[in-house]
């Protein structure tokens, strides 16, 4: 059952207590989008295929409501894009931009190259370069990005250009089948960024990647600044850090203070922004995995977890944009993550703003309260 706002609210002044969850399903006096846009923060959803996402009206509906933007989850992946050597396939994400130009939702690209080989497409794993490697994978790597960013133009305003150079593990930037024939992984980077920003000159790029606060990032987050340092030194045309944000669990920061402290993000953050790139929080949820299975207390995690997280990173007037991974808990890649969901209660995930039946949860209201807090954009 759902209560409207109004209808809470007299429960409330009657004195009946609500049961947890039940106040916060009343719909919001708010949306996202509104809160956000009063501070210059843009909104976003990933959007893909699928009976709980594209294909549900009433999803589609709820992200033109609450975002002024979307970014295709999969369709603009290399994978989706080239299928086969030298064949395009464009279907997909023309269809959900499509849309989007209709609702009057703005549109960014995601991603033209994925650096790790697992996510490549397999036939450019097991290519055969040839008698001269280097300039084969030259072609390649130009034939891709160029016929990609040429097709969908001005239309998209923001394109991830590179995602997850970096090995978490080792803090060492990855090889993959294309920078072992290109001079390494920094002279790829910059090759892949020159290309994009020759064919699409007015769109913003982005260097994407999953670095978070927590300790055990402490490789990955000073790997990052080396790179974003070295292509800054050679001019590569890179304009802002794209901060996925699958945030939590942050055992190691929360088993610290009880509240995670992200000294360490505030410096990683001021680095950053010192070196004059904007920000971008690019693929927003929130893991409930080490959380307990009482919805209302799993909840509230989720919720604290949100808020603590976008009050110290929303400080940053750099960040312009804030996209999430998925509206609602049904439409989350974490719900079919073994690994990462929540899974040792056997409940599904509840990792995001609203619930399966499209109802905003405690993270909605944390998200509205962390957006009247932050400072304005410039
Ligand atoms: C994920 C999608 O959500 C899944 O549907 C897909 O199977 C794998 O990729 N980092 C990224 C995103 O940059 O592209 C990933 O998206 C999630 C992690």
């Amino acid at each position: 059952m759902t209560l409207n706002r109004r209808q809470a609210l007299a429960l409330l002044a009657a004195g009946i207590a609500l049961p947890p969850g039940l106040a916060v399903a009343a719909r919001p006096g708010v949306t996202l989008k509104e809160a956000a846009g009063r501070k210059g923060l843009r909104i976003g959803n990933a959007m893909a295929g699928g009976p709980n996402r594209f294909e549900n009206p009433a999803y589609r509906a709820l992200t033109a409501r609450e975002c002024h933007a979307i970014v295709c989850e999969n369709a603009t992946k290399w994978t989706t894009l080239q299928p086969r050597p030298g064949v395009f396939d464009f279907k997909a994400a023309d269809a959900i931009f499509a849309w989007a130009r209709k609702e009057g939702l703005k549109r960014r690209g995601h991603t033209l190259v994925w650096q790790e080989d697992r996510w490549a497409p397999s036939w450019l794993v097991n290519y055969d370069f040839g008698a001269q490697p280097g300039r084969e994978a030259e072609r390649i790597l130009s034939d891709h990005i160029t016929t990609v960013t040429r097709h969908f133009g001005d239309d998209l305003y923001s394109w991830d250009v590179m995602n997850e150079a970096v090995d978490p593990a080792t803090g060492e930037l990855r090889e993959s089948v294309l920078t072992r024939r290109l001079g390494g992984p920094v002279a790829q980077i910059d090759m892949c960024f020159r290309l994009a920003r020759a064919n699409v000159p007015r769109a913003q790029l982005v260097y994407n990647d999953f670095m978070g606060p927590e300790a055990g990032a402490t490789k990955h987050r000073a790997s990052v600044l080396r790179l974003l340092e070295a292509l800054k030194s050679k001019g590569t045309p890179i304009d802002a850090l794209g901060m996925q944000s699958h945030i939590g669990p942050w055992s190691d920061l929360e088993a610290k203070g009880g509240k995670a402290p992200f000294r360490e993000w505030r410096k990683f953050l001021d680095e950053v922004t010192g070196m004059g790139y904007k920000l971008v929080i690019s693929e927003f949820d929130v893991s409930d995995k080490a959380l307990p299975g009482d919805i209302a207390r799993r909840d509230a995690g989720v919720a604290a977890r949100a808020k603590d997280y976008l009050d110290v990173t929303l400080s940053y007037r750099q960040v312009t944009d804030l996209f999430m991974w998925g509206l609602s808990d049904n439409a989350n890649w974490l719900r079919s993550q073994k690994s990462m969901a929540m899974r040792e209660h056997g409940m599904p995930s509840r990792t995001t703003a609203f619930d399966d039946e499209l109802a905003p949860k405690p993270m909605y209201e944390a998200m509205i309260a962390a957006f009247r807090e932050m400072p304005p954009r410039g």
